[in-house]
């Protein structure tokens, strides 16, 4: 038996690696949803046509709530919804755009060019942060800023995010407003944190993951509903697992990626988790398992998790959840502190000193 299947992860476990308590911030995912509704009601944002559509400027953390909407509405989308992850915008973006500028610390560089860009082709603009330089600008300028809690990592505020941008979204008439759906996700989410959290059975969903992706290089992949969530995992297995990881999509990686696995026995131990869905198109189900048999044979090991739940908000946010805790279940197991993300803040520090 390996060492990851006999290791416990429970809560002294998780305790033990994780003195600035990633676990709770991820446990804590139906109050952030909850505390996120208050707080864009209580920013008095107004209702602002943008026939343009949206987009989302951000970075890392703080543009997966973008595409985490951008799922939860898709096809009540009724206009364009895009994820800059840049220094600039789309070329298509114009004074009947809306562009949230998300940063969770407000000094991120590529986000306030973002800012800066939409205020020149005189864009819509509203702003999601805790402060920096992002709600100094907002604030001389006018532009309305819904405020997001400090003391957290930003990747941890995913669910104030979200709900952010699903909020801009209805405002900026490019969605259905999906309020009532995010406060009955948190009591669902609610329920899966019992389940799925260290204080829960050995055997559950993320521990039984977390032992089976463990000393492999994880590949995720994502269909429809679960693309942007099959990012988040390899983003969270990167940063609390200190891990590479990668996500791609399907249909598409039946058309390259498929093939590359033959090799993988030659260079490590690759493992995959597929992200299906009830809703998913039947031919899609079909890929997941026909691909699952290809790759079987050159894979460590190969697993398919289903999104739980009813509404679209509540099955994204379920497998959101799980990807958070097999990150941190990683984490444990391979005695590493989930918190601090090191290089980033290296890497940024040294593009400030050019
Ligand atoms: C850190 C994290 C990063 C940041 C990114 C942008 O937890 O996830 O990806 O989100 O470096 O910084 P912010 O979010 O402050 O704009």
């Amino acid at each position: 038996m390996t060492e990851a299947a006999t290791t416990t992860l429970d809560r002294a476990a998780v305790e033990a690696v994780d003195p600035s308590g990633q676990a709770e911030d991820i446990l804590g995912m139906p109050e952030h949803l909850r505390d996120a509704l208050w707080r864009v009601e209580s920013a008095g944002l107004e209702p602002h046509d943008a026939p343009g559509g949206l987009v989302v400027a951000g970075m890392g953390g703080s543009a997966i709530g973008g595409a985490l909407a951008r799922s939860a509405l898709g096809d009540r989308a009724t206009r364009p919804i895009a994820v800059s992850r840049s220094y600039e915008l789309p070329g298509w973006t114009t004074a009947d755009t809306m562009v949230l500028c998300a940063s969770y610390s407000g000094d991120t560089e590529e986000t306030l060019a973002c800012y800066e860009a939409a205020g020149a082709v005189g864009a819509l603009r509203t702003v999601v942060t805790t402060g920096g330089r992002l709600a100094e600008l907002a604030r001389e300028d006018g532009v309305p800023v819904i405020p997001l809690p400090g003391g957290f990592h930003p990747r941890a505020a995913v669910g104030y995010l979200t709900v952010a941008a699903l909020d801009v979204a209805a405002l900026c008439g490019a969605g259905d407003s999906v309020r009532a759906e995010v406060d009955v996700t948190a009591d669902h989410v609610e329920r899966l944190v019992a389940e799925w959290g260290p204080d829960g059975p050995e055997d559950s969903l993320p521990k039984s993951l977390a032992r089976g992706l463990s000393d492999t290089v994880p590949q995720i992949a994502g269909v429809g509903l679960t693309s942007a969530v099959a990012y988040r995992w390899k983003c969270q297995i990167n940063e609390n697992s200190k891990l590479p990881a990668f996500a791609h999509e399907l249909p598409e990686l039946d058309h390259n990626e498929i093939v590359g696995w033959s090799g993988a026995p030659d260079l490590a131990r690759f493992s995959a988790v597929f992200l299906d869905d009830a809703d998913l198109h039947p031919r899609a189900r079909q890929r997941i398992e026909l691909t699952r048999a290809l790759i079987e044979p050159a894979a460590a090991s190969t697993f398919v998790v289903q999104t739980q739940g009813e509404s679209a908000t509540e099955r994204l946010l379920s497998l959101v959840l799980l990807g958070d805790l097999v990150s941190l279940y990683l984490a444990v197991l391979r005695g590493v502190d989930p918190g601090p993300v090191e290089a980033i803040e290296r890497l940024k520090e040294e593009l400030a000193r050019e």
